[in-house]
C-alpha cells in the first residue's frame, strides 16, 4: 500500500467541493472575511478553512466531524459557534467543545501555503492550544 501522492511528506492538499486543489489566491477571492468553509482535508475528512476578520487564511484548520457520533458540524455565523444538528453539541469559534454530549474539541491541522500557492494541511501533533492537552486525535 502506498499513500496517495498528495499525502507524501506529511502534507495533504486541500481539495474543494469539485475535487480540485485549493489555491490560496482563488480561495481568498471567492470568500469573505470571517468565512469558514469546508475542504477535503487529511484522510479525506471534511475540514474547515477559516478566514479571519482581515480575510487572512487561518494557520489552523478544524476537522468538521463531531466528536460525539460523527455528524458534520455546520458553522453558525450568528451564534459564532459550530453547532451540531444531531444531538446539540456546540464548539466555539476555535473548535473547542463548549456543550456536550460531544466529549472532545474538533481536531486541528496546520494550514500551509506552498510556493505554488496550494493550500496544504499538515498533521497537528503538538499541544492543543485550546486545552493545553496533548491532541486526542494523534
Ligand atoms: Fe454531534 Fe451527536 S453527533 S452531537
Amino acid at each position: 500500500f502506498l499513500p496517495p501522492t498528495a499525502e507524501l511528506g506529511g502534507a495533504t492538499e486541500a481539495r474543494d467541493r469539485k475535487g480540485d486543489a485549493v489555491v490560496a489566491a482563488e480561495w481568498l477571492a471567492s470568500h469573505k472575511a470571517g468565512d469558514r468553509d469546508l475542504v477535503e482535508g487529511i484522510h479525506g475528512d471534511p475540514t474547515y478553512l477559516v478566514l479571519d476578520d482581515d480575510k487572512k487564511l487561518g494557520t489552523y484548520a478544524l476537522n468538521a466531524i463531531c466528536t460525539h457520533l460523527g455528524c458534520i458540524v455546520p458553522w453558525n455565523k450568528a451564534a459564532n459557534k459550530y453547532m451540531c444538528p444531531c444531538h446539540g453539541s456546540q464548539y466555539d469559534a476555535t473548535g473547542k467543545v463548549v456543550r456536550g454530549p460531544a466529549p472532545l474539541s474538533l481536531a486541528l491541522s496546520h494550514v500551509v501555503v506552498d510556493d505554488k500557492d496550494a493550500v496544504k494541511l499538515e498533521p497537528w501533533t503538538e499541544t492543543d492550544f485550546r486545552t493545553g492537552l496533548d491532541p486526542w486525535w494523534v
